[in-house]
């Protein structure tokens, strides 16, 4: 009795590439950089080995490094000089992000998106203005509706400066909209939205809180960011930005949210962008700094694996990295 077919006739080494389903290119990767306004030096970051904090002054120079390794996209994240109760560096027109996006533009070829979000510019670490009472009161959290027009300036002021494309994170209902209705008032119709479209309430963001230093003062962000129990949710979560005129829907975190970035795929014509996010970049880290797993070979198998579930870009920390070797 023998087996009638024979599935491993396609897994020799001459076939094995003809028939790959899934493959993962430079150009498929986006790599974060963090400009921090409060240093002229260069900050490594601790939980994320191989990363650092560059002053505004390098932010085109950090920026012609990754490019030299063929990724082509960069999103930049801003750690400011001073934060307030609103996050008004955050929009300010010599903000952190404002001027590096500036050099970066005018100084490289790397298409720059931003992220556009309170937590790292406001005093209390919250992704917008507070409710009255928020500060004493757990029930109490973020008001949505009064941070909206913020998260317009951000996002204009980010265009002016260059962005070619924003990237709202907050999580705040009716952000895709507002933003795009201002970026298209503003002349900035050309400039797309990127929407952080179902990004949950996780863990796994711990290291970049140290890397952004946008840790909430109190509390958490349970009543903004999606519930780890939800699926479904996370697919009228994206319909919303959808019908809000997002042009790219990003699901966060990637590795443990396969299957919502599956159900994305799915049942939206989009292009999904996938984040793999701090923590499963730390904890791979971790584990090879052990000599537990081999660092490149599981980079290389979660990012081919976040493709595989549906893909088509992936923001990870192993960008420049893993684009060299491919
Ligand atoms: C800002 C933002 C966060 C991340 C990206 N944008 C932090 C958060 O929501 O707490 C996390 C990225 C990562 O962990 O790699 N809102």
């Amino acid at each position: 009795m023998h087996p009638t077919d024979r599935p491993r006739r396609l897994r020799t080494d001459g076939v094995r590439s003809l028939v790959a389903e899934t493959d993962l290119r430079a150009s498929d990767l986006v790599a974060p950089v963090f400009v921090d306004a409060t240093t002229d030096e260069r900050v490594p970051i601790e939980s994320m080995p191989g990363h650092e904090r560059v002053p505004v002054a390098e932010s085109a120079d950090r920026v012609r490094e990754i490019r030299e390794t063929g990724v082509e996209a960069v999103i930049v994240f801003g750690i400011p000089e001073s934060k307030d109760d609103e996050g008004s560096r955050a929009w300010a027109d010599d903000g952190v992000v404002q001027r590096a996006v500036r050099r970066i533009t005018g100084q490289t070829d790397a298409y720059v998106i931003t992220d556009v979000c309170l937590c790292e510019y406001t005093d209390h670490g919250h992704c917008g203005i507070l409710e009255t009472g928020a500060r004493e009161d757990p029930r109490m959290t973020v008001d949505n509706d009064a941070t909206l027009e913020l998260l317009e300036w951000i996002a204009v002021s980010h265009a002016s400066a260059g962005a070619d494309m924003v990237a709202p994170s907050g999580m705040i209902d009716g952000m895709v909209g507002a933003i795009r209705a201002a970026l298209d008032a503003e002349g900035y119709g050309h400039v797309p939205v990127m929407s952080y479209a179902a990004k949950y309430e996780s863990a796994f963001y711990g290291p970049f809180r140290d890397a952004a230093d946008g840790a909430p003062a109190f509390g958490d962000r349970r009543h903004y960011q999606m519930d780890p129990a939800n699926a479904r949710e996370a697919l009228r979560e994206v319909a919303l930005d959808v019908e809000e005129g997002a042009d790219v829907l990003m699901v966060k975190p990637a590795l443990p949210y396969l299957d919502v970035v599956a159900a994305v795929r799915r049942e939206f014509d989009h292009p999904v962008a996938a984040y793999n996010v701090s923590g499963e970049y730390a904890m791979l880290h971790a584990a090879a700094e052990r000599g537990w797993l081999d660092l490149e070979e599981v980079a290389h198998e979660s990012l081919l694996s976040i493709k595989r579930a549906g893909a088509d870009l992936i923001v990870t920390y192993f960008a420049e990295d893993l684009a060299e070797r491919l």
